[in-house]
Order: structure tokens, then sequence, then C-alpha cells
């Protein structure tokens, strides 16, 4: 009898972490994340203007830190200013302040970063 519910025990943790895995349940759903192709007009000024632009902007630059003109955005990226800060790597303020960017947030900007921070 108690192999009985060890067997079911086993059985319904084996199924259990198959159900609930996010990739077999939505395998299409918006989860995936697209680090192939980066654009500064898609995908970064999407990232900054949503978590940076409120105190990086050319009227308010919190730190005297502009981040709304690709030629600033340019300048973080090429001095390893913005992923240091956005991956919280040792010397910088961990950005933005509040709570880290998403993984596939950060792989984008990377990317971007490692094309050489293109205008396109
Ligand atoms: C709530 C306001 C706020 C938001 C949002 C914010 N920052 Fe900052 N940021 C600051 C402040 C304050 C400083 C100055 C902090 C310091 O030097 O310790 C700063 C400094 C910086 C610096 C200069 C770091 C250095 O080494 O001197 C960079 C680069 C930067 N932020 C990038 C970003 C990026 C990229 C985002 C969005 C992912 C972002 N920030 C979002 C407030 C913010």
């Amino acid at each position: 009898m108690k192999k009985i519910f060890i067997l079911f025990f086993l059985v319904s943790l084996f199924a259990s972490c198959y159900y609930d895995k996010y990739e077999n349940l939505y395998p299409l759903g918006n989860n995936t994340c697209d680090s192939s192709t980066v654009t500064y007009s898609g995908a970064v000024t999407e990232i900054l203007s949503s978590y940076c632009y409120s105190c990086h902007n050319s009227s308010t630059a919190t730190g005297a830190v502009i981040l709304d003109t690709y030629a600033d955005a340019n300048t973080y990226a090429l001095n390893g200013q913005l992923m240091g800060c956005v991956k919280g790597e040792t010397g910088y303020p961990m950005m933005p302040p509040s709570a880290s960017l998403n993984d596939c947030d950060i792989a984008r900007l990377q990317k971007w970063v490692n094309d050489g921070a293109p205008d396109n």
C-alpha cells in the first residue's frame, strides 16, 4: 500500500513538472525573446523611453546623463556605462534604480552595443 502512494506521489510530481512549464503551455506565446535583430529606432528607443527617459532626458538630466538623443545614447553605449548600469556591474549604479530590466531587454541592449550602437 505504501508503495502505491509513493508511486502516485512520484507520478504526480513528474506530471506537475511537465504541465507547469511555461514553454510547454504557451509554446508560441509572447514569452519569446528575439534579440537577433535590434535597431536603435525600434527596440532601443522603446526600452530607453519606457525605463530611462523619465530621469535622463534633455530637460531632466539626472546625474548629468541624457539618453533621449541618439548621440547621447551612443556615447553611453560605447563608453560601457549603459550596460554596466543595466547589468549592475561593479562600479556602476544599478539602472533603473528601482527594479532591473528583464533579461530580454538587457540582451537586446547588449546586442545593439555589440553591433557598435548604430543609428539604425
Ligand atoms: C528614477 C530615476 C532614474 C531612472 C528611471 C534611471 N536612472 Fe540612471 N541615474 C539616476 C541617478 C539618480 C543617477 C546618478 C546616480 C549615481 O551616480 O549614483 C543615474 C546615473 C546613470 C548613469 C551614469 C552612471 C555612472 O556611472 O555615473 C547612467 C549611464 C544611467 N543612469 C543610465 C540609465 C539607464 C540606461 C536607465 C534605464 C534603463 C536609467 N539610467 C534609469 C536616476 C535614474
